[in-house]
């Protein structure tokens, strides 16, 4: 069987086998102006200058981990990405001991301390779902003494010069409120928008090259619709229903699925049936958000909005 070599390094008396980085090619289409802010926190300008650890923020699919993947990709950084949950605990995030096979302790950096020890990136991704307690662990390395204290191991460790971070957020589902004093050290807030309609068919033909041209443009139609209704379905929603649509089309070669019936199958599958009316799910996320519905006045019913007869059709002509 082939032996997996594990780096190590030594950090005072101890002995720490480090993660390994993350491979692969991650590219980031449109939103140019996003990965340029994302690369300006981690310029140093100075020595007195200090890198940023920006909070990446944006609904669930919408790129966040890819952008800040290739950002570090940019960069030629070797990445690191630890995945935090609710019940993350500081020695998972920094050093967590494992009994060899010799029956002694050793020592495991984490994908963050690897990081912080290699000199590369590490994406902290969805930071929102960790609690204060492991956030405590990290406030002094977001802030100008860059080391972190593994109560494990008993040793203090200090970030490479080269070491960057970025955090990643959903802006909706927090498991945990992140402490104000957590926050104030992850600036700025990078804010990721939906693609435009453009962009967005760049990124599903780059994943789905193999796709047709048609089931592309319907998803890409849906997308743009739904992120003009402020309804949160991403890339990624339009990536997995073009995928399901293509798989069930293969597989009906006998009885031929139509392209669009395969499509309409494919996202009440992924999104539900509720996603095949848009325009209702926005009013009913709207009624649930507790938003106004437009409003619509007694005789709207009764005339169309251009009826010259419309009672209030020249209500926003000032010259009236
Ligand atoms: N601008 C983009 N360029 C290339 N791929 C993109 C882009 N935006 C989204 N994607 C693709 O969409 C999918 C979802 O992206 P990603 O996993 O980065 O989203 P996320 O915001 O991190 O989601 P989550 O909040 O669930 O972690 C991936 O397959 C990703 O490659
Ligand atoms: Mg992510």
């Amino acid at each position: 069987m082939e032996q997996i070599s594990v780096k190590k390094t030594r950090v005072g008396d101890v002995e720490l086998a480090l993660s390994g980085p993350v491979e692969g090619q991650h590219k980031w289409i449109g939103q140019v102006q996003t990965l340029r802010e994302l690369l300006a926190c981690w310029l140093v300008l100075d020595e007195a200058d200090l890198p940023l650890s920006p909070r990446l923020v944006g609904p669930p699919g919408i790129g966040k981990t890819t952008l800040a993947m290739a950002a570090a990709r940019t960069r030629e950084q070797p990445l690191y990405i630890y995945q935090c949950t609710s019940d993350t605990r500081p020695e998972d995030l920094l050093v967590t001991p494992v009994l060899a096979e010799s029956g002694k302790i050793a020592y495991h950096a984490s994908p963050l301390v690897s990081a912080m020890l290699e000199g590369g990136v590490c994406i902290l991704d969805e930071g929102n779902r960790m609690n204060e307690k492991s956030w405590a662990s990290l406030a002094p390395l977001l802030d100008h003494r860059r080391y972190v204290e593994s109560v494990i191991a008993g040793i203090t460790i200090k970030a490479h010069g080269d070491f960057r971070c970025a955090v990643t957020m959903n802006d909706d589902e927090s498991t945990y409120e992140v402490p104000d004093y957590v926050l104030s050290r992850l600036q700025p807030t990078l804010d990721i928008g939906f693609p435009s309609r453009q962009d967005e068919m760049a990124i599903l033909r780059y994943h789905l090259p193999f796709a047709e041209s048609d089931l592309l443009a319907i998803t890409v139609d849906f997308l743009q619709r739904a992120h003009e209704l402020d309804l949160t379905f991403s890339p990624r929603d339009g990536i997995n229903i073009v995928r399901y649509a293509l798989k069930r089309l293969a597989q009906e070669e006998d009885h031929p699925l139509s392209a669009d019936a395969a499509w309409a199958e494919s996202l009440q599958r992924v999104l539900g049936a509720e996603a095949m009316d848009l325009d209702r799910l926005a009013a009913e996320r709207q009624q649930s958000l507790g938003k106004p519905l437009p409003t619509m006045d007694f005789q709207d019913f009764f005339f169309e909005e251009d009826d010259p007869l419309h009672p209030g059709k020249d209500d926003d002509n000032p010259l009236i």
